[in-house]
């Protein structure tokens, strides 16, 4: 099959319109058989629940072309699930975990052009969201919602591709106890833009959440988990306000099974930042993307970058996502 004539190479991480995206809509209490669409536009009323209230969640992976050529998505299953907590906590209907896989596969198929040669350090990432749909003029959950799924081709989050980053810990709070930081709530991201924007002008590439209620731990940045290197342990933050990301979920497996690691997944303290070698933040969109420099108002702690634990974490991680490491059962769902 043939690929789009693209300099995959000179990607960064925006959007490119792709050939086809999924379709689907709730009415009447029920989801309509979804199709895919030419049409990447979408038409609703003013008053729409999700112009009004925000009422909209979404997920993020990605799909590669193997080494072999197969291309391969990795563990969609977990974002159907993810999504279905995101929906409970909006008060909008799941939508079928087994239907979300599917809308997944159906959409990367169709757009197969687009997906990155493999080497080429690009790569499809996917977007499946849910909004309410019709007009809600008083706070309540829409009636009616959409479910849609576009892939667009993306190269690194970060500009300069895997260079240290240097990150700030930021004076504003992203989640609080008890509210919808564990969830993939458009919300989280529009109340997070003040603070990004700024972080750029000062010259940090993100910000670094703590905890709001103590304000002395570590959380995670606007679009990444974060984790930490200690001799032959991988530590990285537990917490119930961030989000449960696919990406450090399969690195604790990875440096469990794969390289022999210790793992702590526990609280990590502000007065530990000094402790640890190496750091990295971690996410579908940042794979992991090394720290070079966390800055604790005024106080610099430096890491390693791309030190040796990180280099192996990214290596055993991306070896499995692309086909050159063996998987664990159920990781990779083969597309075609
Ligand atoms: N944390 C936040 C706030 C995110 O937006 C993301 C991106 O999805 C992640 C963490 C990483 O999650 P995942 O590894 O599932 O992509
Ligand atoms: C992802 O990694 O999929 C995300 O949603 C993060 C976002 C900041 C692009």
């Amino acid at each position: 099959m043939e690929k789009k004539n693209i300099d995959w190479s000179s990607l960064g991480f925006g959007y490119v319109k792709t050939d086809k995206r999924f379709v689907s809509n709730y009415k009447n209490g029920a989801w309509d058989a979804g199709c895919l669409t030419d049409d990447a536009t979408i038409t609703m009323s003013e008053c729409a629940c999700v112009l009004q209230y925000a009422q909209t969640c979404f997920e993020g992976m990605k799909a590669y072309t193997a080494e072999d050529g197969r291309i391969v998505c990795f563990r969609p299953d977990l974002n159907a699930a993810r999504m279905a907590q995101s929906c409970a906590r909006l008060k909008m209907p799941v939508y079928p975990e087994d239907k979300f896989v599917d809308a997944v596969v159906q959409t990367v198929r169709a757009n197969a052009q687009w997906v990155p040669p493999f080497g080429s350090g690009a790569t499809l990432y996917i977007r499946p969201f849910m909004f309410g749909y019709d007009s809600i003029i008083g706070v309540k959950p829409a009636n009616e919602y959409q479910f849609r799924v576009f892939a667009t081709p993306v190269g690194p989050y970060f500009k300069g591709g895997v260079k240290p980053l240097t990150v700030r810990i930021s004076d504003l709070d992203r989640a609080a106890p008890r509210g919808t930081g564990h969830v993939k709530a458009g919300l989280n991201y529009a109340m997070s833009l003040y603070n990004i924007v700024d972080a750029h002008e000062k010259g940090y590439d993100e910000n670094v959440y703590v905890d709001s209620a103590t304000r002395t731990h570590i959380e995670e940045t606007g679009g990444a988990n974060i984790i930490f290197v200690k001799g032959n342990t991988l530590v990285t933050p537990k917490s119930d306000t961030i989000l449960p990301s696919i990406t450090r979920r399969s690195l604790v497996y990875v440096a469990k099974e794969y390289l022999g690691m210790e793992v702590e997944e526990r609280p990590v303290a502000l007065t530990e930042l000094g402790d640890f070698t190496e750091a990295g933040l971690c996410g579908t969109a940042a794979v992991i993307s090394p720290l070079g420099t966390i800055v604790d108002h005024g106080k610099e702690i430096h890491y390693a970058g791309m030190g040796p634990t990180i280099q192996k974490l990214y290596d055993t991680l991306t070896g499995i996502q692309m086909g050159r490491i063996e998987a664990p059962e159920g990781w990779i769902q083969v597309i075609e």
